[in-house]
C-alpha cells in the first residue's frame, strides 16, 4: 500500500502532490490539502500496520522461510565405542553381564585376593560410603570388609559372573568405575572400563593375547600395535600389561625422520623378543614379543611431541592374566579343572584413542560444543 500511493517515483498520491505546481492556484487551494491530508492519513495507517506485523520480537514473520531443523540427540563418544565393542563380543560368544556400582568390600577387593593390608589396595583408593552391610560376606571377622565402596574397576563383576552364570563362561562387563584421584589430562574420579573373562578347560595366555589383537584391531584399525609386558595384579597369575601405539601421534612418528621402521605398511614386522631398549623400563627386558605393522620399537622419539605419550609411541592400554586360583575358588570354580583369562581396560582412554581426544576431562563435561563432534 505505501508504495502504491506514497512510493517516491511513482506512487498514485505522489505523482498528485507532484503535478499541484502545474495548476493554477484555485486548483492548488482544492486540491493541495485534502491531498495532503490523505497522505498524512495513509502514512498513519501504513505505520500503524507496520509496527503490528513486526510484533514483539521485532522481526518480520516470513512464513515461507524452511523451519529450525529439530535438534537430534546423538552417543556419547564412549558409548559409541561400547556398543562397537559389545557387538565384537557377542558376535565372539560372550554375554554382557553388569554389576553394581556402589559394591562391597568383599567384591571389589577381598575376593579378587585382595585383603585389606594388601599394598595393592593403595593404588585403587576410593570413595568409601558410611554404609555398612551384612548382606555381603566377609573374608574375615574384620568390620571393614563389610564397608560399601564405589568400585574402583569392574573386576569386582568377575566374581559375581561366576556365582551366576558358572563355568564355562564368556562374558565383558562394561562399566563405570571410581577413583580417588587428582584429575588431570590422563585422569578422573569417574570412567569407563570393560572387563573381560573366559573360563573353560585349558585357557591361556594365547587366548587372552590373540582375543585382544582381534578387539583392537577391529576397533582401532590393522595397523594398531601391540606390546605385552608382564605386571603384576593380585587377581592374576601371571598378570600382563598390554600396550597399544599412540594413535594421536602415530601419522607424526611415521613421517619423522627418525622412524626406523618401514614406511609401507604391507608386511608384519617379525616380534621382537628380548628387546631391552624400551624408553628404559627395566621390565621391557622380559617383553615378549612386539606385535606392530607399525614396525614401532618403543624408543622415545624426540621429534614428536604428543601430550598423551609424550614421544614414547607406546600407551599402556590394559592389566591381564590368567585368573587366580583363588579368584576362582572366591566364585565356586574348581581350579583344578577350570582356568581362564581376564582383562581389564580403561574405555574412556580407548574412546579417547579412537577420536583422537587428548584430555579425558572432556568426556564427563556436558560440554555441548565438544559432544556435538561425534
Ligand atoms: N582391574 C584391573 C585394574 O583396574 C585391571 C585388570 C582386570 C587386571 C582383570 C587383570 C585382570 O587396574
Amino acid at each position: 500500500m505505501r508504495a502504491k500511493y506514497l512510493g517516491r517515483s511513482d506512487g498514485a498520491l505522489t505523482l498528485v502532490l507532484r503535478k499541484l505546481g502545474s495548476l493554477t492556484l484555485d486548483e492548488r487551494k482544492k486540491i493541495g490539502p485534502v491531498a495532503q491530508a490523505l497522505k498524512e492519513k495513509l502514512e498513519q495507517l501504513c505505520d500503524a500496520q507496520e509496527t503490528q506485523l513486526l510484533g514483539l520480537g521485532g522481526s518480520v514473520v516470513d512464513a515461507t522461510l524452511p523451519s529450525l531443523a529439530p535438534e537430534t540427540g546423538h552417543l556419547h563418544p564412549v558409548t559409541l565405542v561400547r556398543w562397537q565393542l559389545e557387538d565384537l563380543f557377542t558376535r565372539m560368544g560372550f554375554v554382557i553381564v553388569d554389576g553394581p556400582e556402589v559394591e562391597s568390600e568383599w567384591y571389589n577387593f577381598d575376593a579378587l585376593n585382595m585383603p585389606s593390608w594388601h599394598p595393592a589396595r593403595d593404588m585403587q583408593d576410593t570413595f568409601y560410603t558410611e554404609v555398612q552391610s551384612s548382606k555381603f560376606k566377609v573374608q574375615s571377622d574384620e568390620v571393614a570388609a563389610q564397608r560399601l565402596v564405589l568400585r574402583t574397576q569392574t573386576s569386582p563383576v568377575q566374581i559375581r559372573a561366576m556365582e551366576k552364570y558358572g563355568v564355562p563362561l564368556r562374558c565383558i562387563v562394561p562399566g563405570r568405575v571410581y577413583r580417588n584421584e587428582a584429575t588431570d589430562a590422563r585422569h578422573e574420579n569417574t570412567f569407563w572400563q570393560i572387563e573381560g573373562l573366559m573360563i573353560d578347560r585349558d585357557i591361556s595366555l594365547a587366548h587372552l593375547i590373540s582375543i585382544s589383537k582381534i578387539f583392537l584391531r577391529d576397533l582401532l584399525g590393522e595397523r594398531i600395535g601391540i606390546r605385552v609386558r608382564p605386571g603384576y595384579f593380585p587377581f592374576t597369575e601371571p598378570s600382563i600389561e598390554m600396550d597399544i601405539t599412540c594413535q594421536l601421534c602415530a601419522d607424526q612418528r611415521r613421517s619423522s625422520s627418525r622412524f626406523a621402521g618401514p614406511k609401507s605398511q604391507t608386511r608384519l614386522p617379525k616380534p621382537v623378543t628380548g628387546n631391552g631398549n624400551i624408553h628404559g623400563d627395566k621390565d621391557a627386558q622380559f617383553m615378549y614379543g612386539v606385535f606392530s605393522k607399525d614396525g614401532y620399537g618403543g624408543q622415545v622419539n624426540a621429534d614428536v611431541k604428543c601430550p598423551v605419550c609424550k614421544g614414547m609411541g607406546w600407551l599402556e592400554f590394559m592389566g591381564a592374566g590368567l585368573m587366580h586360583p583363588f579368584v576362582l575358588k572366591s566364585g565356586g570354580v574348581d581350579p583344578k579343572k577350570y582356568s581362564g583369562f581376564a582383562f581389564g581396560f580403561g574405555l574412556t582412554r580407548l574412546a579417547m584413542m579412537k577420536y583422537g581426544i587428548g584430555d579425558i576431562r572432556m568426556m564427563m563435561s556436558g560440554n555441548l560444543r565438544f559432544l556435538e563432534q561425534f
